[in-house]
């Protein structure tokens, strides 16, 4: 049975086999945690991105982790959807990142990993819907990963996550 936590932090700082993050297609790296990611990785990591890439929204590709600090030693790169006011699918496409990136880490064989709030920042979706779908998500996704962290960075994301941990 997973062990999902939520936490208020950065990404780059957690002790986890895998980190993901909330890419764009090209998987070259951009802002946001992606940029914090990628600075804490080092070139390489944009480097190796480029090379698997492009990584459509709802897949997610892994990669080493490079400069990320010990024990990470995966970046799984996820593309979350933009929000266009939710009759675009997008709901099914965040859905879709969080399930296949917990795929991807049974793939490499990660015990334990961290998302950020995938598409709540650039991409717009709004966090209490997106918080309600990474939870119910990721407890209807089969995985022998043992902990997942999800780490907010701002106040009212880390809200929303814990507010839906409660009532779930
Ligand atoms: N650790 C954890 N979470 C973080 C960090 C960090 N160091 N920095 C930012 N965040 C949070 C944001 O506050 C937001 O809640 O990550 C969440 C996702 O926001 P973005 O990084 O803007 O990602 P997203 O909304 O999915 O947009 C992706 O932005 O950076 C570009 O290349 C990226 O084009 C892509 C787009």
């Amino acid at each position: 049975m997973v062990d999902i936590q939520v936490v208020r932090g950065d990404i780059t700082e957690e002790n986890v086999d895998a980190v993901v993050t909330a890419a764009n297609e090209s998987l070259l790296g951009g802002g946001g945690v992606d940029g914090a990611i990628h600075r804490a990785a080092g070139s390489r990591l944009a480097e190796a991105g480029v090379a698997i890439g492009p990584c459509l929204p709802g897949d997610a590709m892994a990669t080493p982790a490079f400069d990320l600090d010990p024990p990470i030693r995966h970046v799984i790169h996820t593309v979350g959807p933009v929000w266009e006011g939710g009759d675009q699918g997008e709901a099914e496409i965040l859905a879709s990142c969080y399930r296949r990136s917990v795929q991807v880490a049974d793939e490499l064989g990660a015990r334990s990993m961290a998302f950020p709030a995938i598409a709540t920042g650039v991409y717009g979706y709004p966090a209490d819907q997106a918080a309600h779908i990474a939870i119910a998500t990721l407890r209807s996704t089969p995985t022998r990963v043992r902990q997942i962290r999800l780490v907010a960075f701002d106040q009212d994301v880390y809200e929303h996550l814990a507010a839906v941990m409660r009532e779930q």
